[in-house]
């Protein structure tokens, strides 16, 4: 049974979730923010996972071919005010933004809608994702959490990794920006756009910035340990940020279902807008604490597809937002 305080929060949040699905994904959400909690540690009042981040601010304009492709409110083309954070990985709240551990970086982008509800968009610098199912990931974050510095070679993980060869793949695409400005984000599950005549059209999203920065393992690793937090306000006083979010859309056979597996390169990608931050929320560090962004978090003219990780990232939102906001 899903908790009152988990439903109270996806209440909370505006959403048309389907209640029934999160419900029977709870357990392993429970399991998944458990076992993060076990490797990360528990850090009361932060995210399970993206524990450090910044919130800032600014505006979507959508392209003329977006409202062809999905008949969702951010497409229509009016300028819809944002709510973006950047996040590095792990549930370590003071986590250095060079460590190798950070990555992949996040960006959660919540469209408000001009109706007043609101659509969110979470994705990460990884391509594609290690495991293919809630359940998969619960159990490669409980053979990090037993494979500490000193256990015996080859460690629990090691012997996942063996065993699940999109592991190391997936890993081996990320690397440290020199900005959150200055990087590529992955939507990584397929949803499914509905046009206004009602035709469908699976896609991947992608976050384009004007160009990737990427630095070496050794330079980021000498890096302020809060660079990133840093760097973002001071670029932002300068001049706005801006990317272009892009649709990567599936050919008839390409599987949707499956999140380590990325669609061929050579898929058409569709240019959906330009989503343009131009400033630093005034109280980042207050404003994460009661913002939560959902993979779920959807809006008429986008629908999930088959893919088993947006039901279950939706649940363990939901379960770590209650845990954070107790
Ligand atoms: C089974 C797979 C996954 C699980 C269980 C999971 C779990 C979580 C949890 C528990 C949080 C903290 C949420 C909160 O307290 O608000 C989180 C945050 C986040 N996750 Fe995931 N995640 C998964 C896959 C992914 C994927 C595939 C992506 C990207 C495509 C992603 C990107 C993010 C980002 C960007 C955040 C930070 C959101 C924010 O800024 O509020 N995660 N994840």
């Amino acid at each position: 049974m899903m908790s009152r305080k988990i439903v109270a929060a996806l209440i909370g949040s505006w959403m048309a979730l389907p209640v029934a699905a999160l419900a029977q994904d709870q357990s392993v959400a429970e399991q998944l923010v458990n076992a993060m909690n076990k490797v990360f540690g528990v850090h009361p009042g932060f995210r399970a996972n993206h524990a450090k981040g910044i919130v800032v601010e600014g505006r979507f304009n959508a392209s003329p071919e977006a409202a062809g492709l999905s008949r969702a409110a951010q497409f229509s083309g009016a300028a819809i005010p944002v709510t973006v954070r950047f996040s590095d990985s792990t549930g370590v709240p003071d986590l250095p933004d060079g460590s190798d551990k950070a990555n992949p970086h996040g960006m959660a982008v919540k469209f408000h809608l001009p109706d007043g509800s609101e659509t969110d968009i979470v994705i990460n610098s990884l391509k594609f994702f290690p495991v293919a199912t809630g359940e998969e990931f619960r159990d490669l974050l409980l053979a990090l959490a037993d494979s500490p510095p000193n256990a015996a070679k080859p460690t629990k993980f090691e012997q996942f990794a063996a065993n699940h060869p999109s592991v190391p793949a997936a890993f081996s695409t990320v690397a440290t920006p020199d900005s959150f400005a200055d990087e590529e984000y992955y939507g990584i599950d397929a949803f499914v756009f509905v046009n206004k005549a009602g035709e469908k059209q699976a896609v991947r999203y992608q976050m384009l910035p004007e160009k990737v920065v990427h630095l070496e393992k050794s330079d980021a690793a000498k890096q302020a340990p809060d660079f990133l937090m840093e760097e973002l306000p001071q670029r932002l006083k300068q001049a706005p940020v801006t990317f272009h979010l892009k649709a990567q859309l599936a050919a008839a056979d390409d599987p949707t279902k499956d999140p380590t597996k990325p669609w061929p390169e050579n898929r058409k990608v569709v240019d959906l807008g330009v989503l343009t931050i131009d400033r630093t929320a005034e109280n980042s560090a207050e404003d994460q604490k009661k913002l939560l962004f959902l993979p779920g978090q959807l809006t008429d003219g986008i629908e999930q597809s088959d893919d088993p990780l947006i039901d279950v990232r939706t649940a363990a939102y939901a379960v770590s937002f209650s845990r954070r906001n107790p």
